[in-house]
C-alpha cells in the first residue's frame, strides 16, 4: 500500500484529482470506479475545473460507481445518480450512456446487483478505483462484518452510516435503510485503487485499514490484499498511523517517489 501524507486537506484533494486527471490523460478509454461523499465533491470540482480549461476529458471513459440507495429513483435529489449528475457528469463531456450506476428503484434489486457485476465485466473490468472511507471502515457501502469477499448485493446500512448521511436527506424525510454496493471482491479486482481519506474523524479507520488486521471489523484493511492501492492522507486523518515517520522517509511531503 502507498501512503502519502499531504500537508494539507487541500494539499490531498489536489494530490488526488491530479493523480485521477493523469490516469485519464494516459489511458483515454479507462473504466473508472467512482466513490460519492463529501470527500469527493472538492476533487470532482478539480476535474471540472480541469475539463473547463480543456485539459482533460472523459469524452472515452466509462465509469461505475461504487453504490446506490434502494428504493431512491435516479430522479430523486438525494440519490447517487443526482450526486454524480451535479458534481461531475453534467459538467464534463462524458456521454451518459458510459456511465453506470445501480439502479436503486429496480424491481428486483438482488438481480439489479447480480447484472452490475456482469456490466463491469463486459466493460472489461474497472481500471482505476476511486475510494472514500466511512468513519467505521467501510469501503463503497460495505459495512463492518461485511465478507471480504462479497460481490454486489444489497446490504443493510448501520446506525453510524445512517446518521452521518442524514444531513443530506429533507428532514422529514427517512435516510434509506439498505443499499446496493459493490463487493469488497469487486473492488479488489480493480486494477487500482486510489483511496482518498481527509479530516480528524476518519483517523483511527484510517490507522486500522492500513496498519491493523486484516478484519471484517474494518471492511477497508482488505485493501491490504490489493496490489497496487494509493492512500492520500491529509495530517489529520493520519493522525493515529504508528509508522508515520516511515511513510514520510518514503514519500515525502507525499510525493510520489518513482525506481524506474
Ligand atoms: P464522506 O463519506 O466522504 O462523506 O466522509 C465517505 C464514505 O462513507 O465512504
Amino acid at each position: 500500500m502507498k501512503v502519502l501524507i499531504c500537508s494539507s486537506r487541500e494539499a490531498a484533494i489536489d494530490r488526488a484529482a491530479g493523480m485521477v486527471a493523469d490516469y485519464v490523460a494516459a489511458h483515454p478509454r479507462a473504466v473508472l470506479g467512482l466513490a460519492t461523499g463529501g470527500t469527493m465533491l472538492p476533487l470532482y470540482q478539480r476535474l471540472v475545473d480541469r475539463h473547463g480549461k480543456g485539459h482533460l476529458s472523459f469524452a472515452e471513459v466509462t465509469t461505475f460507481n461504487l453504490d446506490e440507495y434502494v428504493g431512491i429513483a435516479p430522479e430523486h435529489p438525494c440519490s447517487y445518480h443526482s450526486y454524480m449528475r451535479d458534481a461531475l457528469f453534467s459538467h464534463i463531456d462524458i456521454d451518459e450512456a458510459h456511465t453506470h450506476l445501480p439502479l436503486g428503484n429496480a424491481d428486483c434489486v438482488h438481480q439489479e446487483a447480480r447484472s452490475y457485476e456482469t456490466r463491469i465485466n463486459t466493460a472489461g473490468g474497472i481500471s482505476l478505483q476511486l475510494l472514500g472511507i466511512g468513519q467505521n471502515g467501510h469501503i463503497g457501502f460495505n459495512e463492518p462484518t461485511s465478507s471480504l469477499g462479497s460481490r454486489t448485493r444489497v446490504k443493510t446500512l448501520t446506525e453510524t452510516t445512517r446518521s452521518a448521511n442524514r444531513r443530506y436527506f429533507p428532514a422529514d424525510e427517512d435516510t434509506p435503510r439498505y443499499a446496493i454496493t459493490m463487493g469488497i471482491g469487486t473492488i479488489l479486482d480493480a486494477q487500482n485503487c486510489l483511496l482518498l481519506a481527509t479530516g480528524p474523524e476518519k483517523a483511527q479507520a484510517v490507522a486500522d485499514m492500513i496498519e491493523g488486521p486484516l478484519s471484517a471489523i474494518c471492511p477497508a484493511s482488505a485493501l491490504q490484499l490489493h496490489p497496487s492501492t494509493t492512500v492520500i492522507l491529509d495530517e489529520a486523518s493520519s493522525a493515529n498511523l504508528r509508522l508515520t515517520d516511515y511513510y514520510h522517509h518514503v514519500h515525502p511531503n507525499g510525493e510520489e517517489t518513482r525506481f524506474d
